[in-house]
């Protein structure tokens, strides 16, 4: 890849290769196996699924077994687990690489409120000998076949802040990376990431910091890679309604001109493949019922979107919702892939 800024450089976590380095974030409910397809053809360098629980997967939950797929063609991808304590943390760390994750991941900073009563996410920030206990539990369970990373926030509130001190838990315990999201836990997602503390923490740790929180485009990642110093960035928000954001951050890590933004046709055509997808992964029922939040970010801003909206999200099978994308789309050219 012709490069130009050092930057931009690929990031290592363990023996993983993230070129370009950019991650799709962790999102619940968004990051299943299609979409984060769709966001490694267009760029991404990993990706990372939806948290998943190690306490269901004890349970042995099979909606939750699912979770833990891995495409064949999405590679590297890193799985995440939400552990509140290292005895589910081990098995789940484990099943995560056997389903074929190149990365496992330890959520140590979802603040939302039925997550921390059970004592995950960033509930572990304010108990620091369970998460260096988890961390190395994640780690035993992984056995040497992945690395293991820990995607942290600054610490539940400035007065408890704490980043720097897990940082050399993580390291002690033999992680190979770190992601910030710049913000604490109790501003949820309220303000703006503060990305001095994301080159706080490059300055304090050995491993690759991967910097999250607030990347929109690539002018701001590549702000945030000169800014901090950090080793990777990590993209959520700014990609559910758009991934095409990876193939912009793509040419700035190539140094080429931005592209054209994508436009009605190619957001539709995405739409119609996505379900296609979803519906094959899913089956009919839940495969539309997780595409409705994409029908309704790709289509945001676009001409008469909302009556394509209302109409979209009553459909309940796949060949109507194909049928009306068509329809919606035939100004464009819009065709379906799989004809
Ligand atoms: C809908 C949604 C779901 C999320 N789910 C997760 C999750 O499962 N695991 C996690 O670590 N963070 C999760 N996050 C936080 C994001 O990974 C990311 O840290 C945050 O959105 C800040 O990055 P951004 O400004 O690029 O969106 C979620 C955020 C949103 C908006």
């Amino acid at each position: 890849m012709a490069r130009g800024d050092a930057a931009w450089a690929p990031l290592r976590i363990g023996a993983v290769v993230v070129d370009p380095p950019t991650v799709l974030a962790p999102l619940a409910g968004v990051t299943v196996p299609p979409f984060r397809r769709l966001c490694r053809e267009l760029g991404a360098g990993m990706v990372c699924s939806e948290m998943v629980s190690a306490n269901a997967l004890a349970y042995q939950n099979p909606k939750t077994a699912l979770m833990l797929h891995v495409c064949d063609d999405e590679h590297p991808v890193s799985v995440q687990i939400l552990a509140p304590t290292p005895e589910v943390a081990e098995p789940a760390a484990e099943a995560a690489v056997e389903a074929g994750a190149d990365v496992v991941d330890i959520n140590m900073g979802c603040p939302v409120p039925k997550v921390i009563r059970c004592g995950a996410g960033v509930a572990l920030m304010r108990d620091l000998p369970r998460a260096r206990a988890v961390m190395e539990a994640a780690v035993r369970g992984v056995a040497g076949r992945a690395p293991v990373t820990v995607k942290i926030r600054a610490g539940w509130d400035p007065r408890s802040r704490c980043f720097a001190e897990i940082a050399r838990q993580a390291e002690d315990a033999g992680l190979s990376g770190i992601v910030l999201h710049a913000r604490y836990g109790c501003q949820g997602y309220s303000g703006h990431a503060d990305w001095s503390m994301i080159a706080d923490l490059r300055q304090q740790t050995s491993l690759p910091v991967v910097g999250n929180g607030d990347v929109r485009g690539a002018s701001d990642a590549a702000r945030m890679l000169r800014e901090t110093g950090c080793d990777g960035v990590m993209v959520g928000r700014g990609a559910m309604g758009y991934p095409w954001v990876f193939r912009e951050l793509r040419a700035a890590a190539r140094s080429e001109a931005v592209p054209e933004p994508a436009g009605p046709g190619e957001r539709i055509g995405a739409l119609l493949r996505l379900g296609r997808e979803m519906v094959d992964f899913y089956g009919e029922y839940r495969g539309l019922r997780e595409l409705r939040g994409f029908v309704c970010w790709f289509t945001r801003g676009m001409p008469s979107s909302a009556a394509l909206r209302a109409e979209a999200l009553q459909l309940t099978s796949f060949e109507d919702l194909r049928g009306l994308l068509l329809r919606y789309g035939e100004s464009w050219a819009v065709r379906d892939a799989e004809e």
